[in-house]
């Protein structure tokens, strides 16, 4: 398995260019079910997770073309025929955000078979909300062997119906997936306590795109008129708030000199307050930020919200920050239940963290120290990444792949602005 050597100590000078965000291009991947045309994505991240939905869609039966390089990150998708309606479970175990397919496999062919996506390291993941949104469109759904099949009304022959629909907790994918099932119901639906994050408003411009009939995405109320059929569309992803809000802290923890470009500032707010209070000198542009050391960081707690609130996938890079600030900072996971994998190993490279229940208070700061260290989860990796940044010698981090679920070129993109990072690829890997 890929490790990341990193010896700490360099400020990071420079410019960073942000990708496109991996939680908008899945599920605009899969909308592309919901029609028959052509649909090109611009602005890909090229990520493990998007190659792993490329997978699950091709498996499907539809043609998916995914283009790197230079010039572009472009996905062309085509469902015109879904021979296989389903979500296989090895591909599902591996990403469980293949939830996603549920609701626009039912909405385009009256049934489909998903693989239980299971827990992660984080958490339970659940996903009742997505089947009783569903059920409520009138869909019947079992459970047979670790898989659900889901009908739309008549045994999978009618379509979907038009409900109105109150989310019981605020759900991000379940939003996503009820939003491109009702995009083909017949009459209109409307959904209350809905995810306002920008991922759900990059996939609605999408859908409307197609000719999908939405209004008020981003906002907890959304109205959705059925349609007959959808066509082709081609889209360009936002870029990626939580790689940009990643680099930003990197950017402040090794008192540098960064600028964070092809981000969206507005998606950003709840980070900017918060570094701002942290002392961290912040230049805020149209489309880039700028990161600069404001002289010693101060405590500042957070609580993680669902947007606009502190984003839950910040929580373990700021936690990281605090290290390095003086005084107790408070943080408060209130999303997931099991989100503090990243602390042990920052305890284990010298930071001084304690946790009680949902809340674990950091004591700074500490001069973090050189170690193995274990990643555990996509964001936990970009915690110890950040942390290897600044302690004192070379850091080894193992288990690597999570990190590149979701970041594109990581250790290059440091490594332009002056991190000292490699990877180290298995003994047994070529030299
Ligand atoms: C999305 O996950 C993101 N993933 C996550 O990003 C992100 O952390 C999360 O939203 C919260 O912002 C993608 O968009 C692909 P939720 P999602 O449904 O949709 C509970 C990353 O690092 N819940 O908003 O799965 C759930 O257990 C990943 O990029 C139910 O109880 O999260 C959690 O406590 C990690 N029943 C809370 O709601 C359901 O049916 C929020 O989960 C669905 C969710």
């Amino acid at each position: 398995m890929d490790k990341f050597v990193v010896r700490g100590g360099n400020p990071l000078l420079g410019t960073i260019k942000i990708s496109g965000a991996k939680n908008s291009a899945l599920p605009c991947m899969a909308a592309a079910i919901l029609t028959e045309g052509e649909i090109v994505l611009e602005n890909i991240p090229q990520v493990r997770d998007i190659e792993t939905e490329r997978r699950l869609l091709t498996s499907m039966g539809a043609e998916v073309e995914l283009g790197y390089g230079r010039a572009h990150h472009r996905t062309r998708i085509k469902c015109g025929i879904l021979s296989d309606p389903v979500a296989k479970y090895e591909i599902v175990k591996t990403m469980r955000a293949s939830s996603l397919v549920l609701g626009p496999l039912i909405a385009r062919t009256g049934i489909a078979r998903v693989a239980m996506p299971g827990g992660c390291a984080i958490g339970g993941r659940p996903i009742d909300l997505h089947i009783k949104g569903l059920e409520a469109m009138g869909a019947t759904i079992t459970q047979d062997h670790g898989y659900l099949e889901a009908r739309s009304p008549n045994n999978g022959q009618g379509r979907l119906q038009g409900a109105h629909i109150v989310f019981d907790k605020i759900t991000v994918t379940g939003t996503e997936d009820l939003l491109m099932a009702a995009t083909l119901a017949e009459g209109e639906t409307v959904f209350e306590n809905c995810a306002r994050e920008p991922e759900v408003s990059d996939l609605a411009e999408l859908l409307n795109a197609m000719g999908a009939k939405i209004e008020g995405a981003g906002t907890s109320t959304i109205r959705v008129k059925g349609v007959a059929k959808l066509h082709g569309a081609r889209h360009r992803i936002n870029p990626d708030r939580i790689e940009a809000g990643t680099f930003l802290i990197a950017g402040a923890i090794t008192g540098g000199d960064l600028n964070v470009t092809d981000c969206n500032p507005a998606h950003l707010g709840a980070l900017i307050a918060k570094l701002e209070q942290c002392g961290v000198k912040l230049d805020v542009g149209k489309e880039n930020i700028r990161v600069r050391s404001g002289g010693a960081l101060k405590a500042a707690g957070i609580s993680t919200e669902e947007y606009p609130g502190f984003p839950t996938d910040m929580q373990a890079q700021f936690m990281a920050l605090a290290t390095q600030a003086d005084g107790a900072t408070t943080v408060t996971e209130n999303i997931f239940e099991n989100r503090f994998m990243h602390v042990q190993e920052l305890n284990r490279m010298g930071a001084n963290i304690t946790v009680q229940g949902r809340t674990a208070t950091v004591r700074g700061r500490t001069a973090l120290e050189s170690a193995a260290v274990m990643c555990s989860d996509l964001r936990a990796s970009a915690s110890l990444v950040l942390a290897a940044l600044v302690a004192d010698g070379e850091t080894i981090l193992d288990r690597v792949y999570h990190l590149d679920r979701g970041y594109e070129h990581f250790e290059e993109k440091l490594r332009n602005v002056g991190a000292q990072i490699r990877r180290m690829g298995d003994v047994f890997t070529k030299k």
